[in-house]
């Protein structure tokens, strides 16, 4: 075993991840509870932080894939089966690609409807120059929430992988996006 391997991402990467992790939680709990709405215009108003945070959340996230760039994350840990750094790859580019297209969607989906998003009026994106038709934006809209039920199953996989191999494997593999404890090489 080489003991000076790296066997913990940055700090960063780390704050990132769990920032987008409960960013992608509340902006999920917020679109459900915004189906109890009692009247339209309230469920708008839920539904605006939604927006925003689907904003928020494209934004850490392309800034997590530059800083991948810049600060590598540590090898796979040896003890990892190939078909399990496979599965742990794929679906990690899964969560990249849902979380930068799903947002792009939603603003796409709300221009067509021939409205903006606000960041909570700190800045507002503008209408995208897309047709005005609501059937395309119902369309997005709907597949946009089909993506929201993998985006969760992915989450309960990705989970399921890091406790497996922490708690049966004892690799530590959870401490590797953790800045206390010890993940090994
Ligand atoms: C919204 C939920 C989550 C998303 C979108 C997410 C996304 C990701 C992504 C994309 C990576 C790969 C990082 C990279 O190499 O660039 C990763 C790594 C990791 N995640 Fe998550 N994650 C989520 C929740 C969780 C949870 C709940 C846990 C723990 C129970 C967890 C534990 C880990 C660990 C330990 C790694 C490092 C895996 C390794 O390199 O072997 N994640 N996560």
């Amino acid at each position: 075993m080489n003991l000076n391997a790296k066997t913990k991402y940055s700090g960063l990467a780390m704050l990132l991840h769990w920032l987008v992790f409960v960013a992608v939680i509340v902006s999920w709990r917020i679109a459900e509870g915004a189906e109890e709405a009692a009247t339209r215009e309230a469920r708008g108003e839920i539904m605006a932080n939604h927006f925003a945070l689907g904003i928020v959340i494209f934004a850490l996230v392309a800034l997590r894939l530059v800083w991948r760039q810049i600060s590598p994350p540590p090898p796979a840990p040896a003890g990892h089966a190939g078909w399990e750094r496979t599965l742990a790859k794929s679906v990690h580019l899964a969560f990249y690609a849902l979380l930068l297209i799903m947002p792009i969607a939603g603003w796409i989906a709300m221009s067509s409807y021939g409205g903006t998003i606000s960041v909570w009026g700190l800045f507002e994106l503008p209408r995208l120059p897309v047709p005005a038709n609501e059937a395309l934006g119902e369309q997005i809209f709907e597949t946009h929430a089909l993506a929201g039920k993998a985006l969760l199953i992915l989450i309960v996989v990705h989970t399921l992988g890091a406790l497996k191999h922490t708690i049966f494997d004892k690799d530590g593999t959870l401490f590797r996006m953790l800045p206390f404890g010890t993940a090994k090489g």
